[in-house]
């Protein structure tokens, strides 16, 4: 039921594990499921120079925080902001429906991250 590319993913993550003094982090808990996740953001220039995730979740939750990380990496603020559950789960080559929930988890962690940070700079 996952693809490859999933699995690849699930099972040699990137970007896994924390990020020391991040600019911003933003921990998300899945209604659906109770799983959490946090992302953790460095940012400079306004572009993410560095990202991380930690998850207690499922392996497709596991694999959208990897494939997050890699898509998030060196774009700016506003264009990471846009990054969709969809745009996540074709990047995977496919989420089963059940799983769409999963991806979600991934794309408001991240979004959160960026508030975060955007925060505690006095700009949001
Ligand atoms: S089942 Fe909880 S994040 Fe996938």
């Amino acid at each position: 039921m996952y693809s490859e590319k999933l699995m690849e993913h699930f099972r040699n993550p990137h970007n896994m594990g924390e990020l020391e003094n991040p600019d911003g982090v933003g921990t998300v808990g899945n209604p659906i499921c109770g799983d959490l996740m946090s992302i953790y953001i460095k940012v400079k220039d306004n572009k993410i120079e560095d990202i991380k995730f930690k998850t207690f979740g499922c392996a497709a939750a596991i694999a959208t925080s990897s494939m997050i990380t890699e898509l998030a990496k060196g774009k700016t603020l506003e264009e990471a902001l846009k990054i969709t559950k969809e745009e996540i789960a074709d990047a995977l080559e496919g989420l089963p429906p059940i799983k769409m929930h999963c991806s979600n988890l991934a794309a408001e962690g991240l979004k959160v991250a960026i508030k975060d940070y955007l925060a505690k700079k006095g700009k949001y």
